[in-house]
């Protein structure tokens, strides 16, 4: 099994099953703490340097509360244009410094493989929180946990299910990530809807193939939708030469509840890796599925502090002493 103490994670191909099944499980351990039942400062002292070179919400956030929620003290930069790498800095230079205030990093860069070039020069490990098109691989560890508990509820388990992957596949680095993941599970059916122009790279179809996977690929919803789980992504508009071009592909796979009715199982459960484009033109995933118990959108989200979590208790080799560093929580929680 591998050994996560002072590893970096930049990409889904560096786990196997029995490691991605003890991220899952510590992740599992994290809820008295997240849930507030409980507080946990094993990482007391600790200092993450949280670097997003691009937009985020729910990554950046989720690193810097799953890091505080272990006791750690989380410092943020925003935006290349606030650091040295605007001055023309190397990403190897930039983690020779940074790595030295550290005792871990998180980052996100808009270029392929610059988080892995990045992690080259520090001294600490580097966690990806995305970079480009490439990968996203805590995104998909999040969406496997996701998965996992959904399908729980229906006595199932990760293995054997059938699962659409739908809207830009080609930009989208959670699906490519995602991919990677259940290829190291058993008899899954995945369907890949997408414009022809923004279908899944054949590299990552290729792994899937080679799982022994079922892979369908269609520009179609009709038919498509009766799946245990169905996995909406956005159209990835900044990783198009234009806007206009973007524009061409919005609005063609929206997930709406006339949709679901007409063409998912009464249980599909819907996921997306947010932010939904919830712009009339775009409407990817329609509001009027919010009261639908199967959207599993906002339990996901959540689910990334869990997994960050156990991303940094791993990687810092603290998951075996958690509850040596537990105290009651003090203060109202409703
Ligand atoms: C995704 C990303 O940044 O790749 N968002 C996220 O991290 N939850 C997906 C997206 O931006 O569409």
């Amino acid at each position: 099994m591998m050994n996560f103490q002072g590893s970096h994670i930049l990409s889904i191909s560096q786990f196997d099953r029995d490691a991605v099944s003890r991220i899952l499980q510590v992740a599992q351990s994290m809820i008295p703490y997240a849930a507030r039942q409980k507080r946990c400062h094993v990482l007391e002292g600790a200092i993450l340097n949280n670097l997003f070179f691009e937009p985020s919400t729910r990554t950046r956030i989720s690193f810097g509360t799953a890091f505080q929620l272990l006791g750690g003290f989380v410092q943020e930069t925003v935006g290349a244009e606030t650091s040295s790498l605007s001055k023309g800095e190397s990403l190897f230079d930039t983690a020779k410094v940074i790595s030295g205030y550290s005792d871990v990093i998180a980052m996100r860069h808009p270029e392929i493989n610059s988080v892995a070039q990045f992690a080259t020069g520090s001294s600490v490990p580097v966690i990806n929180g995305g970079d480009g098109a490439n990968e996203h691989p805590t995104q998909a560890l999040l969406d496997l946990f996701t998965i996992q508990a959904e399908m729980t509820r229906f006595g199932k388990g990760i293995d054997n299910i059938n699962i659409v992957l739908m809207g830009d596949l080609k930009h989208g680095r959670t699906v490519h990530s995602l991919s990677k993941l259940l290829s190291l599970y058993n008899n899954i059916h995945v369907t890949l809807v997408a414009p022809k122009a923004l279908q899944m790279p054949d590299y990552i179809v290729d792994i899937l193939t080679n799982a022994g996977h079922k892979v369908t690929m269609t520009d179609s919803m009709a038919g498509n939708l009766q799946s245990d789980v169905i996995y909406q992504t956005r159209i990835q508009q900044e990783r198009f030469s234009s806007l206009e071009e973007a524009d061409r592909y919005r609005g063609h796979f929206s997930l709406n509840k006339e949709v679901y009715q007409q063409y998912c199982k009464d249980h599909t459960v819907i996921m997306h890796p947010l932010p939904r484009d919830s712009r009339p033109e775009a409407n990817e995933l329609d509001v009027d599925l919010n009261d639908n118990h199967n959207l599993a959108i906002f339990r996901q989200a959540q689910n990334g502090v869990l997994v960050r979590m156990a991303l940094f208790a791993l990687t810092l080799g603290v998951d075996e002493k958690l509850t040596q560093y537990e105290k009651p929580v003090t203060w109202y929680r409703g």
